[in-house]
């Protein structure tokens, strides 16, 4: 069998790491990696295949960039030619980034099957362009890998039929118990920024809802900015954001409070968060990566498509974006730190479950 996987963005990279690690050690199954570019710079893309040890991708193009009506569109048309060549028996894209919009469309008009991990999250806002990926990928989809029982829900209300949709847990814990089970892994990046365990909390910044509004970006950094008044805030700037704040005083004045770097490798991040006091980003990935390493959350958003969380009590919503909702609802994550439930995102053995559907799949298919 072979996989034809489309990958762009970081959190892709990420996930990637432990399907084509697994496919590595199995026989008969061969996985050809695309990569579309999208994210571009090093500590942003190859770092990853370098920490995660990915192989390099058959196919690098360099389509970033743009609106997202173009970024999509030249993706598009780079992957249909790329799957034309390489007649895979499924592609396989993950999440929700225009990459994977374009990795879905493209094989679902060329007749290949279509396989989506991380099926199913919603957050039923339409103005998120992520929103707009994730329903139109899942209703080309053959194979709907979902994480969480939530996803599988949301899919039957979409009246996708349930014999496509497979909960088989989150690939992401996967990939964080690379760092949990091995604390070893851990890199030295705790020394190199001047903090000891639990006397920092860990931001991330990057949703265009948040970046795009220099008000509302300010808002939040003002939050972190108080925070930093009582413990270290470390902030790996996203490019997008970078962007944003170049040239905002007030923005310039908050982030004076905070150590800001550049986007960091997994391993470091890992290591950040494993002994983080508090996590507040607009990440989804973090959310739950937080919770892996036992770390509570504030999610700068006004929802979430990991709802188990909240349910939980491992990661808050804010009442409102404005700095004195924000810093309510770090208040409340500080004060109250609940017991851990891995149990709501599998097994950590997500990957291993998935190809073992694709290649029971195939072979009921011929
Ligand atoms: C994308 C995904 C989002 C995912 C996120 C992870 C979409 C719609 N969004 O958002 O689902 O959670 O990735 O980070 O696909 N840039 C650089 N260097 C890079 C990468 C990007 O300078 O290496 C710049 C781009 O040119 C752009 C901005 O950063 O101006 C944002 O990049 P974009 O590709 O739009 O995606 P993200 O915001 O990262």
């Amino acid at each position: 069998m072979k996989i034809l996987t489309v990958i762009g963005a970081r959190p892709q990279f990420i996930k990637a790491m432990a399907l084509s690690h697994t496919v590595a050690r199995s026989s008969g199954v061969e996985e050809v990696l695309l990569h579309t570019g999208q994210h571009y710079d090093d500590n942003m893309s190859a770092v990853f295949f370098r920490d995660l040890r990915l192989a390099e991708p058959k196919y690098r193009f360099d389509l970033g960039g743009g609106s997202h009506g173009q970024m999509t569109g030249r993706q598009l048309e780079a992957i249909e030619e790329a799957l034309i060549a390489e007649k895979p028996d499924v592609c396989l894209v993950y999440g929700d980034t225009n990459s994977t919009l374009a990795g879905s469309l493209a094989a679902a008009k060329l007749h290949i099957p279509v396989a989506h991990v991380e099926a199913g999250l919603r957050s039923f806002n339409r103005r998120m362009p992520e929103e707009i990926n994730r329903i139109l990928t899942d209703h080309v989809a053959t194979w709907l890998f979902a994480p969480t029982e939530t996803a599988v829900r949301n899919l039957a209300n979409e009246g996708i039929a349930d014999d496509n949709v497979h909960l088989v847990g989150d690939v992401m814990y996967d990939v964080a118990r690379l760092v949990i089970d091995h604390p070893e892994r851990r890199t030295d990046i705790l020394e190199r920024l001047g903090l000891s365990s639990e006397d920092y909390a860990v931001s991330t910044l990057h949703r265009q809802e948040n970046t795009d509004d220099p008000g509302r970006l300010a808002e939040i950094l003002e939050a972190l900015a108080e925070l930093a008044g009582r413990m270290k805030v470390v902030l790996p700037l996203h490019p997008r954001t970078r962007k944003t704040v170049t040239g905002d005083a007030r923005a310039k004045r908050a982030l004076e409070k905070m150590i800001t770097i550049d986007p960091v490798g997994f391993f470091d991040m890992a290591t950040l968060l494993s002994v983080a006091r508090l996590a507040i980003t607009d990440s989804g990935g973090l959310q739950k990566e937080a919770f892996f390493h036992g770390v509570p959350c504030v999610t700068v958003r006004e929802e979430t498509e990991w709802v188990e969380l909240v349910e939980l009590g491992w990661n808050r919503l804010p009442a409102s974006i404005t700095g004195t909702a924000i810093a309510e609802a770090i208040e409340a994550a500080l004060a109250a730190p609940p017991g851990k439930n891995t149990a709501a995102y599998g097994h950590g053995d997500a990957a291993n479950k998935l190809l073992e559907v694709l290649v029971a799949g195939r072979s009921g298919t011929q």
